[in-house]
């Protein structure tokens, strides 16, 4: 099957770890807020986000986009600062359709976060946060940023990807049924 990595990010960790998946699948890289991308052309998405504010940046994309994934293989790449668990997987069922979600395989990376980058407002409201955050190790971290990224910690989106594009086209599989 014929495949696409797209890809949301606000500060460019994410588009490193797509950069990366892409590197290691040869599958193309685009990233949804430049153009449209034509769907079509794709039997199965790695999709890649990170988590702003509770919820994943591509949420917007994806709602406009539903009725063209509906149907094809998904790998969800969620880019976050919390670790994989009950707190992520709460955002993205609170940022996405449960259909969507229950369909695609969802992957969890984490991603790094430089005070010095961050826009002022963002830099203030994680201060914020920081304050409010009953977490000792994600209110630090929300303080003073975070670095996890990691080029190994993407083989399982690597895996997926490859088994997805030995797959034959859902249109030439009904060709060999009939
Ligand atoms: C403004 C802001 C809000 C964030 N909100 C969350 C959050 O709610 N939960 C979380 O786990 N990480 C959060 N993070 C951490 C990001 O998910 C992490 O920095 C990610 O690597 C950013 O991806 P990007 O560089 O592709 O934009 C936040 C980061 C920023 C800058």
């Amino acid at each position: 099957m014929k495949g696409a990595i797209l890809y949301a990010t606000k500060y460019g960790s994410t588009a490193q770890y797509a950069e990366w998946i892409g590197e290691a699948t040869g599958l193309p890289v685009l990233n949804v807020s430049k153009g449209n991308v034509n769907l079509n052309a794709y039997d199965f998405l790695i999709l890649a986000t990170p988590v702003i504010y509770y919820k994943l940046l591509i949420t917007d994309w994806v709602q406009r986009n539903l009725s063209k994934l509906e149907g094809k293989p998904i790998v969800m790449v969620t880019v976050s600062g919390a670790p994989p668990g009950s707190k992520l997987d709460a955002w993205v069922g609170d940022s996405l359709p449960a259909g969507f979600v229950a369909n695609a395989k969802h992957v969890a990376l984490r991603g790094r976060q430089i005070p010095a980058e961050l826009t002022w407002y963002d830099r203030a409201m994680l201060i914020i946060a920081a304050w409010k955050n009953p977490d000792p190790v994600a209110s630090e971290e929300e303080l003073k940023g975070f670095d996890y990224m990691d080029k190994d910690s993407v083989a399982p989106v690597v895996a997926l990807a490859n088994e997805f594009k030995s797959r034959d086209p859902v249109a030439k599989q009904t060709e060999t049924v009939k």
